[in-house]
């Protein structure tokens, strides 16, 4: 049942990511030894549960992804100096309802706004603020997750405010080709730790770090669906992917190193060193023989 929506039923992992997504096909026996098999293969020795999504789903997922680059591309052009994060917050709240979604990131485990806003030192989910006005030479991450119809699609891109000091416009380009590097490791038959590894080898060889605490997720029927997505990974190594996965690779490159720390909101992360650090993020999907880019604008 290759093209059938299933779930790969296992016990939950702990963490951040739900396991719910997917309606919850039946599994076939085959699918049940392909998940123990699979658990096997994890550095974590317990299978997680995993949905293969259908194409119906998965046009459902394109289309979600679409709304949600749509809304990165509009917001993204009105970045300038002078800007606060928190306009960017109304904009994407906006232009998501005019589009007829609904934003994903506001009330998720309690995050306070529609998007998240990470500037220079922040390295993800940083909190939309008036306090944070945007200034020449800043580097900003903006992260749009949408609900459209019952799925959702994440895309975020690192935008330059005017002239930014050539170093930080190169991590911002680099972040963006280990992303790319990821995304062209996935296919059917490939290991998960394929994608982590292409993203580390592009990322060293312009001698920037990768953040390891925080990776990519499934989406789907719900914005975090297992599996983690790690990108710093062995390659040959993690479960295997198959043809109807869905899933985002949002890698975080740094400046220095990528050790970080969480302030006190409980939600902004910034490098421990405070030089910056540059993110960006695709939904994709594995198709029959590679991977789609679900988030790309129309
Ligand atoms: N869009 C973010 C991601 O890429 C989700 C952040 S969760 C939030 O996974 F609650 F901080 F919004
Ligand atoms: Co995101
Ligand atoms: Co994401």
């Amino acid at each position: 049942m290759a093209d059938e929506e299933s779930r790969l039923e296992g016990p939950p992992r702990g963490g951040p990511r739900e396991l719910e997504g997917g309606k919850g096909g039946k599994a076939e026996a085959g699918q049940i030894e392909n998940v123990l098999a699979l658990g096997r293969e994890l550095v974590d020795p317990l299978p997680v549960a995993i949905t293969v999504y259908s194409s119906a789903d998965i046009a459902g997922i394109r289309r979600a992804s679409k709304v949600a680059a749509a809304t990165l591309k509009e917001v993204g052009a009105r970045l300038r100096p002078g800007i606060t994060t928190a306009m960017i917050d109304r904009w994407v709240r906006e232009d998501t309802r005019l589009r007829g979604g609904k934003p994903s990131q506001l009330g998720y485990h309690g995050f306070p706004a529609s998007v998240c806003t990470s500037r220079n030192e922040v390295i993800c989910h940083g909190i939309p603020s008036e306090a944070v006005v945007l200034a020449e030479g800043d580097i900003v991450n903006v992260d749009v997750t949408t609900e459209f119809e019952g799925f959702h699609g994440d895309t975020s891109k690192t935008f330059l405010i005017g002239e930014v000091r050539p170093a930080a416009r190169r991590l911002v380009e680099v972040t963006q080709e280990a992303r790319d590097a990821g995304i062209a490791a996935v296919r059917p038959g490939a290991r998960l730790g394929d994608i982590g590894a292409a993203i580390v080898a592009c990322a060293r060889r312009s001698g920037f770090d990768v953040v390891a605490g925080y990776g990519g997720h499934g989406i789907g029927r719900k914005m975090h669906e297992d599996p983690h997505i790690s990108h710093v990974a062995r390659a040959g190594t993690g479960l295997r992917l198959r043809r109807g996965m869905c899933f985002t690779v949002e890698p975080m490159l740094t400046e220095g190193s990528a050790r970080h720390r969480l302030l006190g909101d409980g939600w902004t992360v910034v490098t421990a060193d405070g030089r910056w650090s540059a993110q960006c993020e695709h939904t994709v999907c594995v198709t029959e023989d590679g991977v789609e880019v679900l988030t790309c604008p129309e």
